[in-house]
């Protein structure tokens, strides 16, 4: 299994922040937020990882990272996204690295206090498919949001006005190789993106996706409320525990 990190776009909700440098490289508490993403993947056995990036500071990146001797690494793989597109077009990138194997996908800008550990045993020992980490939250209408039938999820609302459940579809995915094929289909959304939550509703439509609920908390880092808060958790609790 390989992990992908998506550490592109232009991070607009943080501008001035990120009128010179990228989103994934500013400060949570004492460090760069990308290496909390990085380090979901290495806390969970995955040591094979693509950081996808872009924008006028890509080369910062391996400047910050080199070959990963910080997370105990021997190499990291990069590459650079031409432009913007979304999530699910920024993934799109990691077909050839991922060279049919499983991926899991983490978000740069988000956070967990605890690890994944046991949702990517389950993912490793799940034949087909996808799964999705959710979490609990006060303001579901900030994220991909799950609608329930009994224990099943039915469909993933993007952003929705009036949300069905109170949790978030957390930015931590994991995917078979027909994740691309997927990808290949989307239209992009009002927002002009290709989505990740269209992409999870192909997997859901198919009755091929699987959740758990994330231990610990979770937070992402994209706004400056969001980004105090997850200085403000890191400085509590520490993150990333095993
Ligand atoms: C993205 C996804 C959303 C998900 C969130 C998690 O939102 O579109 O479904 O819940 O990440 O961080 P965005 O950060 O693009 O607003």
């Amino acid at each position: 299994m390989k992990g992908v990190v998506l550490a592109g776009g232009l991070g607009s909700r943080l501008y001035p922040l990120t009128k010179v440098t990228n989103k994934h490289l500013l400060p949570v508490y004492n460090e760069p937020m990308i290496y909390y993403p990085i380090r979901i993947l290495v806390n969970a056995g995955i040591d094979e990882i693509l950081v996808v990036t872009g924008g006028n500071n890509a080369g910062d990146f391996l400047k910050l990272l080199e070959n990963g001797k910080d997370f105990g690494l021997k190499h990291i793989n990069y590459t650079y996204q031409q432009g913007e597109g979304g999530i699910a077009a920024a993934l799109s990138l990691a077909e050839f690295f991922a060279d049919k194997d499983k991926i899991i996908v983490v978000l740069g800008d988000n956070i967990i206090e605890k690890n994944i550990k046991s949702a990517v045993k389950k993912f490793r020992d799940q034949k087909e498919g996808a799964r999705i980490l959710l979490k609990e939250v006060t303001d579901p209408q900030r994220f991909g949001v799950p609608v329930f039938k009994g224990e099943k999820i039915i469909r993933v609302e993007e952003k929705p006005a009036n949300p069905s459940s109170n949790y978030a579809v957390i930015g931590i995915y994991m995917y078979d190789y027909r994740v691309f094929e997927f990808i290949r289909s989307l239209k992009p959304s009002q927002r002009g993106e290709l989505e990740i939550t269209d992409v999870n509703n192909f997997y859901i439509n198919e009755g091929n996706m699987q959740w758990d609920v994330l231990d610990g908390w979770w937070t992402d880092a994209g706004t400056f409320e969001s980004l105090q808060n997850a200085s403000n958790m890191v400085e509590k609790t520490g993150a990333n525990k095993i």
